[in-house]
């Protein structure tokens, strides 16, 4: 679906992006994720082609995004039907209703005259099939008995999911979305979220979601590219980026290990299917051996459990433990 190679991207001569690689495949679910100024808008932009971008390569749906704007503006504009987009800030127009919100790309796009249509080379769809498309997208969207009230009759979440019914008039492959739920409370954002997972799931749209939140990251993504200062600083599978955080993932999270320096200090990294069970107190019974829990969390990482835990024990009890975590198919690794 999104290909990009080695991109590089200047405003000026400062180097905003710097060196990007990433994939992104049909149905994924993939996060941006980073600080303030990181680079995630600019990355956005220059995927439906409204930034320029100086070296690499940066391919949607086949296309070259770079020859597309110099040599094909109309075949962009073909592609970019395929590219909905939100925002946080929503981006609605505040004197039409939801209905006529939603409707905007559709009336844009195809003319409801076919003498108009044929006069200005314009797709033909009727009014009729203009009300049928909108309402089944305000009924997607839980937003049907609405239709008719304006922006400022709706609450955040409200507004956002006219955004997310407008984005998907056009029937795009790719739904963009700029850090949709920053303006919105936690429950909110848990509704939006899920809208989207079911947009995903159901209308088989891939979504690129730029957040700073890694909260949000968590529950709905299933891969991730970390960016700092315009450099990827992490990327790949969800559970890999936060089970087994390298050094600069670890210091964008905020986390650091504090361990004992006596004994023998062992990571563990539980897979999705042993995640819950109690492994650890079951070892401590089977081989009656004291240890410490050093610091462990379990988390839900796109609704699978996942969890990592450091445990000390005495360097006399190494052999038979490993053996043991060896057998239980837990990964482990010795850390200090
Ligand atoms: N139109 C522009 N002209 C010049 N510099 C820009 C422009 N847009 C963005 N920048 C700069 O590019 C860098 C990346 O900005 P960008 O908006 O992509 O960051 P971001 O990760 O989306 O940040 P935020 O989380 O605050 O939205 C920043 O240093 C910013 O100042
Ligand atoms: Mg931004």
């Amino acid at each position: 679906m999104i290909k990009i190679t080695n991109l590089k991207k200047y405003y000026e001569q400062n180097l905003v992006l710097n060196d990007i690689s990433l994939q992104i495949k049909k149905g994924e679910i993939y996060a941006i994720v980073g600080h303030s100024g990181a680079g995630k808008s600019t990355l956005l932009r220059c995927i439906n082609g409204l930034e320029d971008y100086q070296g690499g390569s940066l391919e949607v749906l086949g296309e070259e995004i770079s020859n597309l704007k110099q040599n094909y503006p109309k075949k962009l504009r073909f592609l970019r039907k395929n590219i909905g987009m939100i925002f946080q800030n929503f981006a609605l127009i505040n004197r039409k209703n939801v209905f006529e919100n939603v409707a905007i790309p559709l009336r844009t796009h195809y003319s409801q005259s076919r003498f108009y249509a044929k006069l200005f080379k314009k797709d033909f769809m009727s009014e009729d099939e203009v009300q049928a498309k909108v309402n089944k997208l305000l009924d997607i969207v839980g937003l049907l008995e609405k239709s008719k009230a304006y922006p400022k009759e709706l609450s955040g979440g409200q507004k956002q999911r006219v955004a997310i019914a407008r984005a998907l008039t056009l029937d795009p492959k790719i739904l963009l979305s700029d850090e949709a739920t920053s303006a919105l409370d936690p429950n909110t954002t848990k509704n939006i979220l899920e809208l989207l997972q079911k947009i995903n799931k159901e209308l088989h749209i891939s979504i690129v979601l730029v957040t700073h939140e890694m909260d949000v990251v968590k529950e709905v993504a299933q891969k991730a590219i970390l960016l700092e200062k315009g450099k990827v600083i992490g990327e790949g599978l969800i559970d890999e980026l936060f089970l087994k955080p390298n050094h600069k993932m670890k210091e964008f999270l905020g986390e650091s290990d504090f361990l004992p320096d006596k004994g023998l200090n062992i990571k563990l990294y539980f897979p999705k299917e042993i995640a819950q069970k109690s492994i650890i107190t079951h070892m401590a019974r089977t081989l009656d051996i004291d240890f410490n829990i050093v610091w462990g969390k379990i988390e839900k990482l796109n609704g699978n459990a996942l969890g990592n835990l450091v445990i000390n024990i005495n360097q006399k009890d190494k052999e038979k433990v490993l053996d043991y975590i060896e057998k239980s198919k837990v990964l482990w690794e010795i850390v200090s």
